[in-house]
């Protein structure tokens, strides 16, 4: 079975190369950058749901970590990424591509924070005494599951 750290900092990077993509096109081709960060948009959403909706929960209710752990971390930083991505799904929609700034804010706040789920809560659901196979692959199955209208707005 693939390991959760490795699928989901695949996912990760598939990201990471759109959000690129589209940086370097949106100043000068509304034509080719719309496209781009509607898929970029509609992944990094089903990606945070993922996350919220069925990883985050596992490692809470494992760990007893709640409010105090580092899920709460993520979960404030989802609310910051949500809230950039909204700005700049704006100004695409208005057709603006001045949104040079907001795409460098989302790139700095996502850098850090992927690197702090690859180091800290991903490796979690990978070790040998957190959750049983057939735990693992529940949450494969549930990733596999996700309605579209969770994260496609
Ligand atoms: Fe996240
Ligand atoms: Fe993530």
């Amino acid at each position: 079975m693939e390991k959760i750290s490795e699928f989901m900092g695949k996912d990760h990077r598939r990201l990471d190369g759109l959000l690129k993509e589209f940086n370097m096109v949106v100043k000068s081709d509304m034509q080719r950058s719309k496209p781009l960060f509607h898929k970029f948009r509609a992944g990094l959403q089903r990606h945070i749901a993922w996350e919220e909706e069925v990883l985050f929960p596992v490692f809470e209710s494992h760990t007893g970590m709640f409010s105090d752990g580092p899920t709460s971390i993520m979960r404030m930083e989802h609310h910051i990424i949500r809230e950039l991505l909204g700005k700049i799904h704006l100004k695409i929609a208005a057709g603006q591509g001045n949104i040079t700034e907001l795409g460098g804010k989302l790139k700095a706040v996502l850098e850090g924070h992927d690197k702090k789920e690859e180091m800290v809560l991903y490796p979690w659901f990978d070790r040998e005494n957190t959750l049983t196979e057939e735990e693992r692959a529940d949450l494969f199955k549930d990733i596999g599951n996700m309605p579209p209208e969770r994260y496609n707005s």
